[in-house]
């Protein structure tokens, strides 16, 4: 067991000896949805490849820099790129940059993804908010020794703590008021995580659709789990880039991810550029 709090409390203060500004918002930006970092002001980017201990991402379309600064005058930290346990990356590893986050101050977490559509009624390039998650990965990055330096909150960092509420359904009710506003329909899902990186097969995205997920993905859940470990609250958004194994008589391929990723882009940037300030004031 490696000491994770001495770890992110070295990369949170190398992060601000770089830069001045304290972040309360965190964004982490999923596979081919690292160009909305290029909304922050004021921005200073650093490499993940700089700040102690940091894992590095292996994955194409994910460019690994931290972006600090202000989107609406809201401090934010732009994670562009995550690193996965497909990658074979610990636990800790995964969650390393969760817990600098909040280190850093920030207090209300985006959590975003590149996911496969196992609901028939989502299609290529949807936007979905995620109301809910099944963890199939076989592990919990909650992992090891309770660490209860990392709350955020007074009562948070307990050994056990409640996840009926991962995903707020404050954030969640703002961002669907917010697209409506915008002309369209963000659907509600539940996000069922596997490890990966192999798809799944159709039976397996049968068997899911009977667990009642209607997203599937390798990411997200272990953030989500640490960031409500810490007392963060959490808006989970996924942009379905292709359907799930046997959903459509196709195959996947990760540039169609890629793909589907730049062409939302603009309709993903209005709406997080819209709520930002408003989760802020929420
Ligand atoms: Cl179909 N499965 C998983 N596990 N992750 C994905 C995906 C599918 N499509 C995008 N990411």
């Amino acid at each position: 067991m490696t000491d994770q709090y001495a770890q992110a409390t070295a990369a949170a203060e190398y992060i601000r000896s770089r830069a001045a500004l304290a972040p309360t918002l965190g964004i982490i930006l999923g596979s081919g949805l690292g160009n909305f970092a290029s909304m922050v002001e004021q921005a200073t980017t650093i490499s993940y490849a700089d700040i102690p201990h940091f894992p590095q991402s292996t994955v194409q379309g994910h460019s690994g820099k931290l972006v600090l600064g202000t989107i609406a005058g809201i401090g934010v930290a732009v994670m562009q790129g995550r690193v996965h346990a497909y990658e074979g990356y610990s636990m800790e590893q995964v969650t390393f940059p969760t817990r600098v986050l909040s280190l850093l101050g920030v207090r209300r977490l985006i959590v975003t993804n590149a996911a496969g559509g196992i609901n028939p009624r989502y299609g290529q390039g949807a936007i979905v908010a995620i109301s809910d998650h099944i963890n199939l990965t076989g592990t919990n990055a909650a992992l090891g020794l309770n660490e209860p330096r990392f709350a955020a909150i007074p009562g948070a960092g307990q050994r056990f703590f409640d996840m009926s509420a991962a995903y707020s359904p404050t954030l969640r009710k703002l961002a669907i008021t917010e697209a409506a506003r915008q002309g369209w329909m963000l659907n509600e899902g539940v996000y069922i995580a596997v490890l990966g990186p192999s798809y799944e097969t159709p039976a397996e995205i049968r068997a899911f659709r009977t667990l009642g997920a209607d997203l599937v993905g390798m990411s997200t859940v272990h953030e989500v789990i640490v960031a409500r470990h810490m007392g963060l609250e959490v808006l989970g958004l996924s942009v379905v880039t292709n359907m799930a194994a046997g959903v459509l008589d196709e195959p996947i391929h990760h540039e169609e991810v890629m793909e589907i990723g730049r062409r939302i882009e603009g309709q993903f940037t209005r709406l997080l550029a819209a709520i930002i300030p408003q989760i802020a004031a929420a």
